[in-house]
């Protein structure tokens, strides 16, 4: 079964931890945070403060995408602060492999994360070190946007190369995932699948995370 991560950048900031709450409550599986620091992307969100915030509301483990520069600067904070699983952006640091081994090496799972335009080869030299690749379907930077047709080929080559090399890497995606798009993902091969608006903006959470999983028809 594909795994479903309410994005909690689409969520009202005054309540994040009752949020967070009632997201896991509603069958979530993993619960997705969108840091961003007004350099790789232009908004900027939260920083590791907010992980320390919410850490007490759930046991799920806690998605840090970093769409940072330099996220080997940041990787420290997010451990101590409870992350469990940190992504990074193969354009936002000079020293990918390095990277991800230090967040191995602090007992957390891995992602490195492609853009829409950013060539499937690029991840493949540190796939056998990694626990996911996050396939982005939308440039970075916005919730509330619309899938890019083109990232379901980008997803289909990604699920070749794994297995191909026969490895126990999740593809996650992340951006105008909704009901509808939701089921192209999984077709194409995605196992973790993120969701922001398409689950924040739904009058019943349950529901929406269950029509995203496929398991009930809209
Ligand atoms: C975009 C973020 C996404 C965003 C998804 O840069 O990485 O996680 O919250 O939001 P929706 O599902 O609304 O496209
Ligand atoms: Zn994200």
């Amino acid at each position: 079964m594909v795994k479903v991560a309410p994005s909690i950048l689409a969520s009202d900031f005054s309540k994040m931890g009752q949020t967070v709450k009632e997201l896991t409550d509603s069958g979530a599986d993993w619960i997705h945070i969108d840091v961003m620091d007004g350099q790789f992307v232009p908004p900027i969100t939260f920083g590791h403060q907010m992980v320390e915030a919410i850490r007490p509301y759930t046991d799920l483990p806690l998605d840090v995408h970093l769409m940072v520069e330099k996220p080997e600067n940041q990787i420290d904070f997010f451990v101590k602060a409870g992350a469990d699983c940190i992504s990074v952006h193969v354009e936002a640091t000079k020293h990918l492999h390095k990277t991800i081994h230090s967040i191995k090496e602090a007992g957390l799972k891995a992602g490195v994360v492609l853009n829409p335009a950013t060539p499937i080869g690029f991840v493949e030299p540190v796939i056998g070190d990694i626990d996911f690749v996050l396939q982005m379907t939308v440039n970075p930077g916005f919730g509330g946007q619309s899938f890019i047709p083109s990232t379901l080929n980008q997803i289909k080559a990604l699920r070749t190369l794994i297995d191909d090399k026969q490895l126990p890497v999740d593809i996650q995606v992340d951006g105008g995932v909704n009901q509808e798009t939701a089921l192209a993902c999984i077709d194409a091969g995605a196992t973790i699948l993120v969701a922001g608006s398409a689950i924040l903006g739904h009058a019943d959470y349950s529901d929406a995370i269950k029509q995203i999983r496929g398991e009930k028809k809209v």
